[in-house]
């Protein structure tokens, strides 16, 4: 694993407390816990108050083809409970790549999936995920699980994910987005993908489910 984690600011706190950056120390308390503290000091950049359960976690990364995999990548990762599915069944000859633009959150990641092979763990923003991907030499990706509050992002920005995802993905990759608002943003992804299906997930708090999303239109994205 190799984690990417900025230089301190000098004019920052030289002893911040375990899991804030620089502290250099894992996060402490449950996932549970740490989620519900992100949602209420940061409510809809985090836009949920706990983790997916295994069951949506499951549901995200059901029917991947592992043997032919060979670069998945998950965007606003959390806690990391879709991780966790991953790491279960990632290949030798899979890569993954993980991105949490929260610090605490991405310390819990970083401290719960270390020394996993074939795994990066980043804190950074998952708008420029394909900067990361080429300073990695990865050309391509099969399949982008993203847990990002997208429907809450600035329009530009979320272009820009989805685009990135589906300009990044091999022939026959998948773009996946977790949601707990099921079905409501169907016309948002189908602006982008040719094949959009809902997996609904009643087992987690609260119900959703994932959009798997299939052929990217290409060229211009349709108006909204
Ligand atoms: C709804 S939570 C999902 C967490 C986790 N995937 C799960 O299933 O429990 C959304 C996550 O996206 C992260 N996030 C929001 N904006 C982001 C960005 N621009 N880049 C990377 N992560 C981001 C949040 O910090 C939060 O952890």
């Amino acid at each position: 694993m190799t984690p990417e984690t900025p230089a301190a600011d000098p004019k920052s706190n030289p002893n911040p407390p375990p899991g804030e950056p620089g502290s250099g120390a894992a996060p402490r308390g449950p996932d549970w816990w740490l989620m519900m503290k992100a949602f209420l000091t940061q409510g809809r950049k985090i836009a949920s108050f706990a983790p997916s359960s295994g069951f949506m976690a499951r549901k995200m990364i059901d029917g991947i083809d592992w043997e032919q995999a060979r670069c998945v990548v998950e965007l606003g990762a959390g806690t990391g409970p879709i991780t966790a599915q991953l790491v279960k069944r990632l290949r030798p000859h899979t890569r993954a790549v993980v991105i949490e633009l929260d610090p605490t959150l991405c310390g819990r990641l970083q401290a719960r999936f270390a020394g996993v092979p074939n795994l990066d763990v980043i804190q950074g923003d998952a708008t420029r995920f394909d900067a990361y991907l080429a300073e990695r030499g990865i050309p391509q990706v099969d399949h982008v699980l993203s847990g990002l509050p997208l429907p809450s992002f600035p329009a530009d920005l979320r272009d820009a994910v989805l685009e990135t995802s589906a300009r990044s993905l091999a022939p026959g990759g998948t773009f996946r987005q977790l949601t707990v608002m099921p079905l409501v943003y169907y016309r948002m992804y189908a602006r982008y993908f040719d094949d959009v299906r809902f997996r609904f997930c009643p087992w987690n708090l609260p119900p959703g489910g994932v959009y798997v999303c299939r052929g990217f239109r290409g060229g211009a994205v349709p108006a909204k």
